[in-house]
């Protein structure tokens, strides 16, 4: 899984996905040579994490350019000075946080972000990890026939469920009310590949999606739920995880391709405040055609 890296050391958290980097610093600037490893090292890891980073908001923008171009999310309320940056906050007072079940950000895209690069400001005493899962560990565990059949199979992805008019109502996200929001942008429908061709790695993903997939295409709704929470269970097994802790400072930069995330919901009573800037990505090809 691991590359040669000079300027930076990269520590596995599971075996699994996901690796601590040490020896960077946003703040100070980071060459071509390192930033070249870093991006191998997300790579190679799916998910990787740095500590004890003290960047300003204009920082955290000047960094997460040099991964792509910055794509805005339209229903995270962002951060007022800072529209680039999407807020995901918890006050000690709320109940519902955001990413509470497992998901890959933006599936519902016609092209999907590439990735997120997450920075802790402010985290409760104890509780609010989140978990990663490996798509790539997903796949190669499914059994020869599922994945042949899974290969040819595309996915319809929506925004409207999730972020439309009516999601956060009546359920345990409507105190969720004015931190996600903008619910008439909730039109986007995409269609993907169930299995995936990652544009970085090459490796065969499994691509879909809980928060955001509504049906394999051509599928009924009905058909396609038993199947699909099938995979859903089968992609988050323990053993395809890792968990990771915050501390202020910490940042996380992970793959949508490549992984899934929950953001554990434990802190009941403590604040927790993070900023979140999506890096744009490129169509997904199915992992078939390659
Ligand atoms: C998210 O789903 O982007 C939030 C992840 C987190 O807060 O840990």
């Amino acid at each position: 899984m691991s590359s040669d890296y000079k300027t930076i050391e990269a520590s596995p958290v599971s075996p699994a996905l996901g690796a601590e980097i040490s020896g960077v610093d946003i703040a100070a600037g980071i060459g071509d040579e390192q930033f070249a490893e870093l991006r191998q090292a997300y790579v190679d890891y799916g998910v990787i994490f740095l500590r004890d980073q003290d960047i300003t908001p204009d920082q955290h923008i000047e960094f997460a350019r040099r991964w792509g171009d910055i794509n805005v999310n339209r229903f995270f309320q962002p951060v007022a000075t800072h529209p680039m940056i999407a807020e995901v906050r918890k006050e000690a007072d709320q109940k519902a946080n955001i990413g509470s079940s497992w998901h890959t950000d933006h599936s519902y895209d016609q092209i999907p972000a590439m990735g997120s690069i997450l920075y802790a400001r402010e985290v409760p005493s104890v509780g609010g990890d989140t978990l990663f899962a490996s798509m790539y560990a997903a796949y190669d565990a499914l059994s020869d026939g599922l994945k042949k059949m899974l290969s040819t199979m595309n996915a319809v992805h929506s925004s409207r469920h999730a972020f439309g008019e009516g999601a956060y109502v009546d359920t345990d996200l409507d105190d969720l009310g004015g931190r996600l929001g903008n619910t008439g942008a909730a039109t986007q429908d995409a269609i993907h590949p169930v299995i995936i061709r990652h544009p970085l790695s090459g490796r065969p993903a499994l691509y879909v999606n809980g928060d955001f997939t509504v049906r394999f295409d051509d599928w009924t709704q009905a058909e396609s739920q038993p199947l699909l929470d099938y995979l859903y269970a089968h992609a988050t097994q323990n053993e395809f995880t890792c968990r990771f802790h915050w501390r202020r400072g910490s940042v996380a930069i992970w793959d949508n391709r490549a992984t899934h995330h929950c953001a554990l919901n434990d802190y009941h009573g403590e604040r927790r405040l993070m900023h979140r800037i999506t890096i744009d990505g490129v169509a997904l090809e199915p992992a078939a055609a390659a």
